[in-house]
């Protein structure tokens, strides 16, 4: 069986949605609970057998790439030190190797540009993409759950949701059939489409495992929505040729590059005892019903 052991992780974004705090602050620090967005997306990988992390930076992102040293990543986020609090730790056995690598976006031309910025290091693996502002929680985490459908059914895998439909805008949207369970094939994908041109309610929650074929279509993408390169639009060219999974999430995704998500996320995680702190959860329940009353 062919391991997946690379993921790629875009991170060159403007963040405008989440302005003042994104100023000169890269929206992935921005803290949910009690550490940054980035960590949980780290530590989804991780725990799926990731080995190699490529992050795609930006302008501003410099303060990013000084919080992701080897170092601090071996002692704090993989657990190897002493933690200054009690949460899970990953004990030394289960952790696997890793390198991390930076690659500079010169300009944020979109999402599709951003990922053919990782061509190079990828090389022709099947490969995982990672958005670490979408924050799926679950458990087994998304990229375990995916990983256990690319096993199955190769090709590419695309993790989906189900969302309101008035939200169908804000995400890229699939057209499905075959589906059991939680598998289905995906026939097609539109960008941000009005809920009257949706083709059903499940939405692109951030997470992807590719075929390097994608490369060679981003190479030649024109400029879509937005007047960016789309990964949508190259992925819609890709389903001519290969095989695209969907993989409904079993979990909930919380979109942090948005404040209303990113709000509720942290309330969520400090709700769901991620700290084993039951002071927390207790003042944060009681203040909730002294506001509803
Ligand atoms: P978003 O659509 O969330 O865009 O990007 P954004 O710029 O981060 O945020 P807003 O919309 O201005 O508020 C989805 C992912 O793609 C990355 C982002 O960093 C995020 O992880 N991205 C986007 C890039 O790396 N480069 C780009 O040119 C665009």
């Amino acid at each position: 069986m062919n391991k997946i052991l690379k993921a790629v992780l875009p991170i060159a974004g403007l963040g405008t949605r989440m302005l003042p705090a994104t100023k000169n602050l890269p929206k992935e620090l921005l803290p949910v609970f009690d550490k940054p967005m980035i960590e949980y997306a780290i530590k989804e990988a991780s725990e799926a057998g990731i080995e190699d992390f490529v992050f795609i930076t930006g302008k501003d992102k410099e303060v990013l790439q000084d919080y992701l040293n080897k170092k601090y990543l071996s002692d704090y986020t993989f657990g190897l030190e002493n933690r200054p609090t009690k949460t899970k730790i990953l004990k030394k056995n289960d952790l696997k190797p890793y390198n991390i690598t930076f690659v500079r976006q010169e300009e944020p031309l979109g999402l599709g540009h951003a990922l053919l910025c990782a061509k190079n290091i990828i090389g022709s693996e099947p490969f995982c993409l990672i958005l670490p502002d979408m924050l799926p929680k679950g458990d087994p985490g998304c990229l375990s759950q995916m990983l256990e459908a690319y096993n199955t059914n190769k090709g590419n895998v695309i993790g989906l949701e189900k969302i309101p439909m008035e939200d169908t805008y804000k995400y890229g949207i699939v057209k499905i059939s075959n589906k059991k369970n939680n598998v289905c094939k995906i026939d097609n994908m539109i960008e941000k489409p009005r809920p009257e041109n949706a083709p059903s309610d499940l939405m692109i929650m951030g997470r992807y495992i590719l075929q390097p074929e994608i490369f060679d279509i981003l190479e030649h993408q024109n400029p879509g929505h937005n007047n960016e390169i789309q990964l949508t639009d190259a992925l819609i060219t890709l389903t001519k040729t290969q095989k695209f999974t969907g993989m409904i999430f079993d979990g909930k995704t919380y979109d942090c590059g948005d404040k209303l998500g990113y709000l509720i996320a942290n309330i969520k995680y400090s709700l769901d005892g991620e700290t084993n702190n039951p002071d927390i959860r207790n003042t944060l329940l009681n203040l909730m019903q002294t506001l509803e009353g």
